[in-house]
């Protein structure tokens, strides 16, 4: 007999367009098998390289993973330096990806503070990238949400100093539109794994009605069967807006 499993009866589920995810809990990941950290983070970008397959799977449309914060500059050099790393392989290795699986990459935060290979990386995959119509894959990289704001509202300040924008002329869209995730629908449902019940400064503008579902499941053994539940879990929301 057939194993049962989370993929039973998914034709009946309604599949959230956009899904964003706070991968956490590489360092615990780690932790519990006694390595080290940064073996944690290589196990989780494995993990991110395979969820992009199972959300296309399932028909989600945009993904975006948040990789590194605007705050996590904070942790050790030699956890940063071992990111960084990661990162550079990542996205390497994407530009095959990408053709392989018609998958569109955009990566969002401040890259200005990136190092500058890395800042081509990024600038080459988003180029060859560009013409795949399947998944939208966006990664978070030196990214805060309250950084993104801070940097659209310089923007703004700059065009109103040039006379080119009126306060008037400031409206929820145009602000939308300042902001790295221009090109992007605001997300439906938003997945934090490892148990923490907090945004960490991940798209505070765009979650404004987004779902969010929570799990204890750490980063790196995050896959299909834990996203399938996750969108189980959607599926029982009444999204009312605001109305009744
Ligand atoms: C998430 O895992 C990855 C990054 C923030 C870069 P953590 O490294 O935060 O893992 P925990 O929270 O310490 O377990
Ligand atoms: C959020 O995780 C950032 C990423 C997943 C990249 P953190 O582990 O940095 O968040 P806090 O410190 O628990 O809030
Ligand atoms: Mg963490």
């Amino acid at each position: 007999m057939a194993k049962k499993t989370e993929e039973s009866d998914i034709s009946e589920l309604k599949i959230p367009g956009h899904v964003a995810i706070i991968m956490d809990g590489n360092g615990r990941w780690a932790k519990k098998r006694l390595l080290p950290r940064n073996m944690g983070h290589r196990a989780g970008a494995k993990t991110m390289e395979d969820i992009c397959e199972d959300a296309w799977d399932l028909g989600i449309k945009y993904l975006t993973l948040y990789a590194f914060s605007t705050e996590n500059w904070k942790r050790s050099e030699e956890e940063v330096t071992g990111i960084m790393n990661l990162l550079r392989k990542y996205l390497v290795d994407c530009v095959e990806r990408s053709a392989k699986n018609n998958m569109r990459v955009r990566i969002i935060g401040d890259r200005t503070a990136l190092d500058e290979d890395i800042q081509e990386k990024i600038a080459h995959l988003e180029e060859v990238s560009k013409i795949y119509t399947g998944l939208n894959l966006t990664i978070a990289i030196n990214y805060g949400g309250r950084d993104e704001l801070r940097r659209a509202v310089t923007a703004m300040a700059e065009e109103a100093a040039k006379g080119e924008l009126a306060p008037g002329d400031v409206t929820e869209q145009y602000i939308s539109s300042k902001l790295d995730t221009r090109e992007l629908p605001d997300p439906d449902l938003l997945i934090r794994t490892s148990g923490e019940l907090r945004t960490s400064n991940f798209l505070i503008w765009q979650l404004a009605y987004t779902e969010f579902y929570f799990t204890d499941c750490l980063w790196p053994d995050f896959n299909k069967d834990e996203l399938i539940k996750a969108i189980r879990y959607y599926n029982g929301r009444d999204r009312r807006y605001g109305g009744v």
